[in-house]
């Protein structure tokens, strides 16, 4: 957990109760063992292939998914603080509220990326395009309508 404040920076006290749960569904596995790996934003066409591993439990859930060349992908940042109002990027001059970017430090830490869905493989997705860390926890994955059906056999 990153609980560092940077000049500028402005946090608010967090609601005492959840108001949800989530189930993680699966985990991805990078190359990314460190922040300083992790690209801003993945690259569908140049990043790494990257390894959805979805917990056997919802291997069903994925019937149909090959038919998709793109897959949207949400997930949890898990080392992320959660109480940030006004963030100081380092890429950035001025502070910027943290809805106004996509920080993995946010009141709900979910991330989401398209990605190129390059195969599959039992209950694992090979994709290209993500930006988390190693073993970051998988919450949901969609299909990218916009992009144009995949041309494989297997659907
Ligand atoms: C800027 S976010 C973008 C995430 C997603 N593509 C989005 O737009 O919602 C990506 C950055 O989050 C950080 N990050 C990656 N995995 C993380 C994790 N498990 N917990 C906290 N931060 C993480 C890395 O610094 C990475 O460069």
């Amino acid at each position: 957990m990153n609980d560092t404040i940077r000049p500028g920076e402005a946090i608010t006290d967090l609601p005492e109760h959840y108001d949800a749960s989530v189930y993680f569904i699966g985990h991805i596995r990078t190359p990314f063992i460190e922040r300083s790996q992790c690209p801003r934003q993945g690259d569908r066409e140049a990043g790494p292939e990257c390894r959805i591993e979805v917990d056997p439990r919802w291997q069903q859930a994925l019937t149909g998914i090959a038919r998709y060349s793109e897959l949207q992908i949400l997930y949890w940042m898990n080392f992320s603080r959660r109480d940030l109002l006004i963030q100081a990027a380092r890429s950035r001059e001025a502070t910027i509220g943290t809805f106004a970017i996509r920080s993995p430090a946010r009141p709900n830490p979910i991330a989401s990326s398209i990605v190129k869905l390059v195969r599959v493989e039992e209950t694992a997705l090979i994709v290209r395009g993500l930006d988390c860390l190693d073993k970051t926890p998988l919450i949901d994955i969609k299909p990218n309508y916009d992009a144009p059906r995949a041309e494989r056999e297997s659907a």
